[in-house]
This record gives C-alpha cells, sequence and structure tokens, in this order.
C-alpha cells in the first residue's frame, strides 16, 4: 500500500466552474483518486477556494461589494457544485480561514528563519488615486514581447511570457485607468535562481520513481518542457509579499500593510487544508507532507497548464527550503477544453456553467464525467461541442455499454427468470473470451497509474463492446430456438462480463456502476475479488435503461444558450427569420408602381386603400400604413409593389398585392420607393 497525498487546483472563489476546469484538473484528479482507493491504496484528496489575490479583490471592485462578500457566495457556490457532481474530496476548505492564516504565517517564518528570503527596496508603479501599489493583475500594458496591448503585470496571457510590471510599455493603473508613478517600496524576494542546480536534475529525473508497477516513469511533456525553458532563461527573483490590504499579513515586524503573495499562500493552503481533515477526522496529517512521517508519500498536483510553474517550480523551493517537507511526485498538467471553437470566457460569458447543468440534468453526472474524459485535454488543447456530447452518449453510452447490460439482464429474466444460469461446459472462444476479460484490469489499472486516463477509460468501453459483440454473434434470442442448450453458458458469460464492467465502471462513471451492481444484486464490489464471478442460482434485480438519449432538441437548445456577450444581438431588432432558398425569392414578382389614388379606410386606424398603377395594371392594394403616411403623403410616390401576392378581403375590400416597407428600430414604416424617378412599370431584378 502506497499513501498519496491528491491536491486538485485551489480554484479562486471569483466565479462559479465550467467544463473547462472540470475536464482538465477536478474530474481527472477525483476519477484518480477513485481508482487509488478501490486499489486499496492509502489516499487522500485535498481542495479548497483561494481566496485572496487580485483575481479576488478586482473581481470585488467590478461586482461593488467586498472582497469577503465575494469569496462567501463564491465558496459555497463552488463547494456544493463539487459536491452534487460527485467530486469526492476529503477535504474543500478555504484561504480565507483563521488556520490557514496560522500555517501559512508559520511557514513563511520558517522560511524567513532559513533565510529564503532577499529583503529589497525598489521603486514600484504606484496608483496616486487609489493610493495603491500595482502588482500583476493590478497593471496592463503593451507586451515587450508580442505587442498584445492587455499584457498583465505578472504574465501576457497572448504568448505566455512571465513579466514584471516595469517590463509593461505604457503601463495603465487597471484601478483608475491613469498611468501610474513610481514610489519605493520593500518587499521579501525569492531568490530563485540560487536554486537551479538542485532543481534541474530533480525535475529531470530526481522524481522518479523506481517501482515502475507504481508509478510513472517520467513527468508529462509539456511539464518537464515548461521547466526546462524557465530555468534555460535563467529563473529570476520572484517577490514573495505584495502591498495590499487583502491576503495573510506578513508575520514580521514593519511589515503594515504588506501580505503574503497569493502564490506562496495558496499552495500552503493544501498543507492547512490537510490539517482541518485531520482535526476534523482525528487522523494525523503528517505522514501526507513530513519527510520524517511519510517519506515514501506520494504527492501529487493536479493543475492546469497556467499553474505549472508555480507547483513545478516555487512551490518546490518553498517546501524544500522549509526543510521538513516532501516534494511533488507528479505534477500532471492539463492543456486547455474549448467550447464550440472558441476558448472558455468567464468574462465573455462564453461557457457552460457546471452548477447550471447540474441543475437541468441532476440525473446526468455520468453522461457529462464520460464526454470530458473522453476529450480530456491530457496532451493537447481540445474542445467540448454539444453535438460531440450527443453523439458519445448515444452511439457509446446508450447503444454500448447500457445496450448491452440491458439486453444480458432483460434477457436473463426472460429466459431464467432472473436466475444466474449454471454456464456448463464453455467453448472454446468463451473461455478465452473469459482469460480477455480478466486481463482489463491490469491495463486498465497500468494506464491510471501512468495518469493516462482518458486511455484507461477507453479501455473500460472495450469491455463493453467485447460484450456486445459476443451477444450479437451468439444470437441468444435465436439459439433459444435453435440449440437451447447453448443459452446458459452465454448468458451467464454475459452477466460476468457485465460484472466486470461495472467493477471498472466504478472509477469512471461512479453512478452507473451502483445502478450495475444494483441490478446484479450485488453489493458495491470491492475491486479485489477479480476471480469472484457471479454465482449460478444467484437471483438478479430488474432491469433498469441507464442511459436515455439525448435529443436534438437539448443539444439546441443548449446551443441557442451560448452567447457571448460581444455578440449579442441588438435586442431592438426582432432576430432574423429562417433562411429561404433562392428558388423562394425568384417566385415573387415585384415590380415599381406609381400611387395614384389614396384613401384612409374608414373605422380603421391604420388601413389605406390605395390605387396603383403598375404598368400592366391599375389595381387596389390594401396597406396598414395609415400611421406612417397620410393619404396625401402617399400619391404620386413610386413603390415597390408584390404583385403576385393572393389576393385577400380586408375589411371587406379585395386587396391585390402588397407595399413593400423597411421598419426602422422605433417601428416606424417607410415604403421601398424610387429615388430615380422611373416610370411605373419594370420588375426589379
Ligand atoms: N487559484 C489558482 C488558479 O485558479 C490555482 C491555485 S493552486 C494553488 O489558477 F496551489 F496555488 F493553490
Ligand atoms: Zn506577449
Amino acid at each position: 500500500m502506497t499513501r498519496y497525498t491528491v491536491t486538485a487546483a485551489l480554484p479562486y472563489a471569483n466565479g462559479p466552474l465550467h467544463l473547462g476546469h472540470i475536464a482538465g484538473v477536478y474530474l481527472p484528479a477525483d476519477i484518480f483518486v477513485r481508482f487509488l482507493r478501490l486499489k486499496g491504496e492509502d489516499a487522500l484528496f485535498i481542495c479548497g477556494s483561494d481566496e485572496h489575490g487580485a483575481a479576488i479583490t478586482l473581481r470585488a471592485k467590478k461586482e461593488g461589494v467586498s472582497p469577503q462578500e465575494i469569496v462567501d457566495k463564491y465558496h459555497q457556490l463552488i463547494e456544493s457544485t463539487f459536491q452534487l457532481f460527485g467530486i469526492s474530496f476529503d477535504i474543500y476548505h478555504r484561504t480565507s480561514s483563521a488556520l490557514h492564516r496560522k500555517v501559512s504565517s508559520d511557514f513563511f517564518l520558517t522560511l524567513h528563519k532559513n533565510q529564503a528570503f532577499v529583503k529589497q527596496v525598489s521603486q514600484q508603479y504606484f496608483d496616486e488615486t487609489y493610493q495603491q501599489f500595482l502588482a500583476d493583475r493590478y497593471i496592463t500594458g503593451t507586451c515587450p514581447k508580442c505587442q498584445n496591448p492587455d499584457a498583465y503585470g505578472d504574465q501576457c496571457e497572448k504568448c505566455g511570457s512571465d513579466l514584471s510590471p516595469i517590463d509593461l510599455i505604457n503601463p495603465k493603473s487597471t484601478l483608475s485607468g491613469l498611468s501610474p508613478i513610481l514610489k519605493e517600496t520593500s518587499h521579501w524576494y525569492l531568490p530563485m535562481g540560487d536554486h537551479e542546480t538542485w532543481l534541474e536534475p530533480w525535475i529531470q529525473e530526481g522524481h522518479l520513481d523506481l517501482n515502475p508497477q507504481h508509478n510513472p516513469k517520467e513527468w508529462r511533456n509539456q511539464v518537464l518542457g515548461q521547466c526546462m525553458s524557465w530555468i534555460k532563461e535563467g529563473l529570476k527573483p520572484r517577490a514573495m509579499t505584495r502591498d495590499l490590504d487583502w491576503g495573510v499579513p506578513v508575520p514580521l515586524p514593519n511589515a503594515e500593510g504588506k501580505v503574503l503573495y497569493v502564490w506562496l499562500d495558496a499552495p500552503i493552503g493544501y498543507i492547512s487544508a490537510t490539517q482541518a481533515w485531520a482535526e476534523k477526522t482525528g487522523k494525523d496529517w503528517k505522514p501526507y507532507w513530513k519527510k520524517t512521517e511519510g517519506k515514501d508519500t506520494k504527492l501529487v498536483h493536479f493543475i492546469g497548464k497556467d499553474n505549472i510553474v508555480f507547483h513545478a517550480i516555487i512551490f518546490p523551493i518553498l517546501l524544500k527550503t522549509h526543510g521538513e517537507y516532501i516534494l511533488p511526485n507528479n505534477v500532471p498538467a492539463y492543456e486547455f477544453l474549448n467550447l464550440e471553437g472558441d476558448k472558455f470566457s468567464t468574462s465573455r460569458n462564453w461557457a457552460v456553467w457546471l452548477h447550471e447543468y447540474l441543475e437541468k440534468y441532476p440525473t446526468k453526472t455520468d453522461e457529462l464525467k464520460y464526454v470530458l474524459t473522453s476529450i480530456a485535454p491530457e496532451n493537447k488543447d481540445s474542445e467540448f461541442t454539444w453535438s460531440d456530447y450527443q453523439q458519445r452518449v448515444n452511439a457509446e453510452l446508450a447503444d454500448i455499454l447500457g445496450n448491452f447490460v440491458n439486453r444480458t439482464l432483460v434477457l436473463t429474466h426472460k429466459y431464467f427468470d432472473g436466475i444466474v444460469p449454471e454456464a456448463g461446459e464453455l467453448t472454446e472462444g468463451e473461455t478465452m473470451l473469459i482469460k480477455r476479460l480478466y486481463e482489463f484490469e491490469p491495463r486498465i489499472s497500468e494506464l491510471m497509474y501512468a495518469y493516462k486516463i482518458r486511455e484507461a477509460q477507453q479501455e473500460m468501453m472495450q469491455i463493453a463492446r467485447m460484450g456486445n459483440k459476443y451477444l450479437a454473434d451468439e444470437e441468444p434470442w435465436k439459439k433459444v430456438k435453435t440449440h437451447p442448450e447453448r443459452v446458459p453458458a452465454i448468458l451467464n458469460t454475459a452477466l460476468q462480463i457485465t460484472r466486470e464492467l461495472a467493477r471498472m465502471a466504478q472509477i469512471f462513471l461512479p453512478e452507473t456502476a451502483k445502478k450495475i451492481y444494483g441490478m446484479l444484486n450485488l453489493p458495491a464490489d470491492s475491486w479485489q475479488s477479480t476471480v469472484a464471478r457471479l454465482q449460478p442460482g444467484h437471483g438478479i434485480s430488474p432491469a433498469e435503461i441507464l442511459f436515455e438519449k439525448i435529443t436534438d432538441e437539448m443539444v439546441e437548445a443548449e446551443r441557442q444558450k451560448l452567447q457571448p456577450t460581444e455578440h449579442l444581438t441588438n435586442p431592438k431588432f426582432p432576430p432574423m427569420k429562417d433562411l429561404i432558398s433562392f428558388d423562394d425569392f425568384t417566385k415573387m414578382d415585384l415590380r415599381l408602381g406609381k400611387v395614384i389614388a389614396a384613401q384612409k379606410m374608414e373605422n380603421a386606424d391604420k388601413l389605406l386603400v390605395l390605387t396603383v398603377n403598375t404598368g400592366i395594371d391599375e389595381r387596389t392594394i390594401v396597406s396598414g400604413i395609415a400611421l406612417h403616411y397620410k393619404a396625401e403623403e402617399i400619391i404620386g410616390k413610386s413603390v415597390v409593389v408584390l404583385m403576385n401576392l393572393a389576393p385577400r378581403k380586408i375589411r371587406g375590400v379585395e386587396s391585390h398585392g402588397m407595399l413593400l416597407m423597411a421598419e426602422n428600430e422605433d417601428g416606424k414604416l417607410s415604403a421601398l420607393v424610387s429615388e430615380r424617378g422611373f416610370e411605373e412599370g419594370p420588375t426589379i431584378s
């Protein structure tokens, strides 16, 4: 048994969770932990809200409330969303707690005592209106490397460069929008360059686990690549404190108005969360973190790719300099998930919000988990679309997995009254198939230990595919007439496949696994019982449908709901009507006519009765334009007439055709009139 401390990046409590967050951190971490627990490993799963930093204070400013109100609101929403989705944290803590303040200040003091920092005075940008120093996201300007005009003081999101406010061209305060002045301040810096000598070999090989059974041989390529390029550029000193009034106060004398850098305090949040868990459960937290008590503990950080430097370079430096802590064993980082052809964006409202999905489809958690794992951005960015969601749920979960389980159970009820039949003699093919069946588990385990979660899930689906094909080949519904003696073996085999499928589904599709175990009338399985078979004579429960098909209407509704804020159609104008074909258009006979007489229709506010010379005839047209044109205004005008509209009686007067009008945003109509003084008669083309 190995002890694992598994962390998932603490989400900023400044907004709800969307599918991008889930696919690239929380879901894979949860699947990994479920797997470890089934394997009988000692796994502790840690997370919580990241409640400090500019992400919070700037959001508070935008919403016009205090930072505390922001974190209270979103911490609660995020925590309950994780719970509804079935993310199985052992604890979901928060960095605004008193415990975290204590743990992170103590950690800082130990670092200080160990001379981790260099105190330095420097000139920094300062917003005179707001009387505040401007670091990180408080300052924007043009990126010196790629000319992106909206780079932040700590990073350019366009080219990924790591920046300092001084690097920005034409810097502006995010608070006032004004150009800042320079002002002197002092901070505690982490001289990261001093650590390169041990860091580089440690990243390259130091984490290698020599037990190939239990660990990947190396970190993901993207993680190694990013770390090496940082180190190659030379690690620059980074300030570990900030001049702000929101955060953990710097626990040193003469440090009024200074707080810990959010990227120092947040990862320590993993440790304080573990301590909170220990207090709650009466357990010991130290074996999960400390070298003396937990030398062989594997610390694993699940993160998004924008967090790599903090987890693979800065936090390891802090842990090592502190002295008492283990270093991460692996940092599985995920690339980004896109949505229907564009980046997820909270500010542009281009997102599928998890809490909204769960509210609308509370029973479809496994469907979403399955799709997100299938497209998990393990090695490269990937994309979520609703039609792909529909396709995967319908063609894979419903048609393969659901269909196989359902047919097996329904046929067992039909032919054997729901009692597992005696297998009797198996064919050679069936013996092979059973052997292959029990080879899935070691293969899935190997993939899981190597963080290849997407592939591991595909292997689970292979079990269902195998079962589906087996039933289709054997056709027990036909053999029941032609070779009835074969049917018990076929259904016994299909039931053993179903049971093994449920066992593996516990990793990826926990609700589905529970349902299958329920139908098989078995307690949720223990992972270890590989060879335990469903015994003949065992009674099963009724079959139920596992997955409903996703309808086109649901896909359409979800697509409609995606409205990026900048593309919202002007609500003053009605939406465009359905497309028509060119042929539809050419059916219309449009001509210029001249109004030669006009008269208000009696007892109708809106109607004028017009006589129009169209070149081929003089006809009567009743037109609803009386609020826009007086009779005498329209007489003599050339107008566009739809000639071949079927005649219609309006208030007793037969109308032949229609005048074309356009409506402006106030609802005012104006006739499409000839400006050039054409004679009446010509066709419009
Ligand atoms: N809140 C950060 C983000 O969303 C992640 C913090 S991870 C931690 O990018 F390690 F710092 F906690
Ligand atoms: Zn840039």
